[in-house]
């Protein structure tokens, strides 16, 4: 053997063959969409379910609706886990989730290759639905291994009225068995996810390996402003109650909240009014707020403030405004054993490897409820993501792949 074997990791161009399959796998109207719960989604996993059984691994989907990949080990132990997601956003990019569900087939396919073998049992995840779904809610599948797919977010409809419930149903998975497969904590010896950075830290450095030290929560809130629909033609400016308009001074105020804050970040990137029609005053607007930090204390802070932004605003426009509670994810440490062992595999792979947090929500977000979490981020060329243009060099991906092939041999040392 020679004296570094996992210099050897991985075989690259496997790699390129298996993130440019999954790619080709995407809407060639929207690239690189690959939206939850669609036909090509299903494609997709199909693809992925053969790699699985390829690379040896025992494939079955669980009752939330995960793929998942196991090899065998110590029966004693509970698994090791990596993964990540193959779901994507609306036009999203070719590597977001991608990267660390095939990084992880060939993590399981190099270590074979070179006869390095673990005691643990390995399972690689692909979790269901990360990113924000037609229902609300997001990482469905991770939330569901953790016993965090209540029956509230299962019975939650998209625009035609159908329940989550009955999607997850249509995949294959048993939203009635959810509860009875959660797992515990001690089910799940470590989890290690492999992901693009999505931010711009690694590309300016140019440092292509980071181990990640926590990841930010994601608060949303449903907002509905409810104004009265009214003819264009006759009624006078200061009689109407358009909630477009008030929307759009809740979006600003809100905006003026996010930027006087530190160290978070906040959105309202989904809008809908109705009736969206040229001749009628807008009755109602629908819109998705959400605010991030790796500081809870900071979310409950901006939480605090847009709630009475939405006051001032209803009362000022004489439109009412409500504001429910989509998803709550709290913010969550790395553990700090894992923080050391992904900080030696990345500098390991190359010495200038960074120490970052993650500002973007991960599955890891929610195992992190039960489990040890340890994070692995390579460079996200100028820092865009959730966009096709989306863009991280092979040879940054193999880096990753390599670090992550030895942080898990750590992990299986040291858990
Ligand atoms: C996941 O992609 C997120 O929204 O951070
Ligand atoms: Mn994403
Ligand atoms: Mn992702």
């Amino acid at each position: 053997m020679q004296a570094d074997p996992f210099r050897g990791i991985p075989n690259t161009e496997r790699l390129a063959a298996g993130i440019a399959a999954l790619a080709a796998i995407t809407d060639p109207e929207q690239p690189y969409t690959r939206r939850p719960f669609t036909e090509l989604f299903q494609r997709g996993r199909l693809w992925l379910r053969e790699e699985m059984e390829a690379a040896g691994l025992r494939a079955t989907l669980d009752a939330a609706g995960n793929l998942v990949g196991r090899q065998a080990g110590r029966e004693d132990l509970p698994p090791l886990m990596i993964g990540s997601h193959s779901d994507t956003v609306a036009g999203g990019g070719r590597f977001d989730g991608v990267i660390g569900m095939i990084g992880g087939l060939e993590i399981v396919r190099s270590l074979k290759e070179l006869g390095i073998s673990l005691r643990h049992p390995l399972e690689v995840v692909d979790f269901l639905a990360e990113e924000p779904t037609d229902f609300g809610v997001s990482t469905v599948g991770s939330r569901g291994m953790v016993g965090s797919l209540s029956p509230e977010l299962l019975a939650k409809t998209n625009e035609q009225g159908r329940p989550l419930s009955e999607a997850l149903a249509e995949l294959g998975g048993r939203p009635e068995e959810v509860p009875g497969q959660v797992r515990r904590r001690g089910d799940i010896a470590a989890y290690l996810e492999l992901h693009i950075e999505q931010g711009p830290v690694l590309d300016q450095e140019g440092i292509p390996l980071a181990s990640v030290t926590g990841i930010a929560g994601i608060r949303r809130f449903n907002v509905i402003i409810d104004g009265e629909p009214n003819h264009a033609g006759t009624t006078p400016m200061e009689l109407r109650r358009d909630a477009l308009v008030a929307a759009s001074r809740f979006v600003i105020e809100s905006e003026l909240v996010f930027r006087s804050e530190g160290n978070s970040v906040g959105t309202i990137g989904y809008l809908q009014i109705s009736p969206n029609m040229a001749n009628v005053v807008p009755g109602q607007a629908e819109l998705i707020v959400e605010m991030r930090s790796i500081d809870p204390q900071i979310i409950d802070r901006i939480d605090e403030r847009l709630h009475q932004k939405a006051k001032e605003v209803a009362k000022e426009r004489g439109v009412s405004i409500k504001m429910d509670p989509l998803t709550d994810a709290t913010p969550v440490q790395a553990d700090p054993r894992l923080i050391e062992i992904t900080t030696q595999a990345c500098r390991e792979t190359d010495p200038r490897a960074l120490v970052l947090p993650s500002g973007a929500g991960h599955d890891a977000t929610q195992i992190g409820t039960i489990a040890p979490i340890g994070m692995i981020f390579v460079p996200s060329r100028a820092g865009i993501s959730h966009n096709p243009a989306e863009w991280t060099d092979m040879e940054d991906i193999a880096l990753g792949v390599q670090a992550m092939a030895r942080a898990l041999f750590l992990a299986d040392e040291a858990f």
